[in-house]
């Protein structure tokens, strides 16, 4: 064989290779089947411009659903509801702003809410932040726990009169797997801390856990899903935008795209296998038990106790 030859059947074995994996993990990765219809029931998803937000938007949708894009930037949230409408013809998308950053506009949003609409039947806690740089919000409280967590221990809190209203409701709150690694310091709670991203995580997690059991008999029911990794903007602040591009093969072939991701997501939020399971934690579409980190009771309640207090509900 002369070494043309060589160099073309290497390379074609390499990229048959390449594309065989992408498509073998592809094929692998868990859907959410629901054939669920949703006629008349209003969804929000916050963080629904762009990612796992968007997908799980799109997939809301295309069945029917009106869906509120609780965004930041109305420049990106009109660019994703034509996405939207693009794919679906669904002229049922409404952005409404809000800003996690901000108490004020959680409380403007959850007024609006309130005030305007008539059903609320899932709420998707999906927006979020990983490595942002130290920075106090507007209420001064460190980023990662001002938006992962008490701003949506505000935002749902307001809206459960709404979803009690409405139920049979959902919320689904949109974790991580790296809340195991999170510690909750309570005399620094607010401030600066390693592992912010994983602190966050984990006061989320205790707060959908009390949060399911004040809900018990109620109707509303509470999901936590950790999607695994997906190649979405979340590494915006901790990885230059060259090397991110630079790693698209590796992302390829490792990583879940947005619309593997938000699989999980849209399960718990609308598969009717799920109606009155609440309390649960998932990842692929299928439940698993709580990590040992996240079951401390006596946390779990402290922790709702300090997010009352910082956010003032
Ligand atoms: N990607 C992963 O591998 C992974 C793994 C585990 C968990 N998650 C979780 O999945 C969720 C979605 O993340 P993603 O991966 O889709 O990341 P993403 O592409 O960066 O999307 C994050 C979304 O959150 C919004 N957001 C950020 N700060 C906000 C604020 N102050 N107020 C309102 N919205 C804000 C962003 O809006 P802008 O576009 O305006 O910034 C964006 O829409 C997050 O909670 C994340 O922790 C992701």
């Amino acid at each position: 064989m002369d070494s043309t030859t060589w160099y073309v059947t290497a390379s074609v074995t390499f990229v048959g290779m390449f594309v065989t994996a992408v498509l073998f993990r592809s094929l692998r990765t868990r859907r959410c089947n629901s054939c669920v219809l949703l006629h008349g029931k209003t969804c929000i998803v916050t963080g629904a411009n762009t990612g796992i937000g968007l997908q799980t938007a799109l997939e809301l949708a295309k069945r029917h659903a009106r869906v509120i894009m609780a965004c930041r930037d109305p420049n990106k949230a009109r660019i994703a509801i034509e996405y939207i409408q693009s794919r679906t013809k669904n002229g049922s998308l409404v952005f409404k702003p809000l800003d996690l950053a901000s108490h004020v506009s959680v409380k403007e949003f959850c007024k609006d809410i309130l005030e305007e609409e008539h059903t609320l039947n899932v709420l998707v806690n999906n927006a979020g932040v990983m490595g942002h740089p130290y920075q106090l919000s507007e209420d001064g409280i460190e980023m990662h726990m001002a938006v992962n967590h008490f701003s949506v221990f505000l935002l749902t809190n307001m809206l459960l009169s709404k979803l009690k209203e409405s139920s049979p409701s959902r919320i689904v709150f949109v974790s991580s797997a790296l809340h195991k690694r999170g510690e909750i310091d309570f005399e620094n709670v607010k401030g600066k801390q390693t592992k912010a991203y994983a602190n966050s995580k984990l006061a989320n997690v205790y707060f959908a856990r009390e949060l399911h059991e004040r809900l018990a008999g109620s109707k509303v029911d509470v999901f936590t899903v950790h999607p695994g990794m997906v190649d979405t903007e979340l590494a915006r602040y901790s990885m230059s935008k060259w090397l991110w591009t630079l790693l698209y093969p590796l992302r390829l072939l490792l990583i879940k795209t947005a619309s593997q991701g938000c699989q999980t997501v849209v399960h718990c939020a609308i598969s009717e296998e799920l109606e009155g399971k609440s309390g649960g934690y998932f990842g692929a579409c299928v439940q698993e038990p709580w990590p040992e980190v996240s079951s401390c009771k006596e946390t779990q309640l402290k922790m709702w106790k300090t997010s009352k207090e910082i956010t003032g509900l």
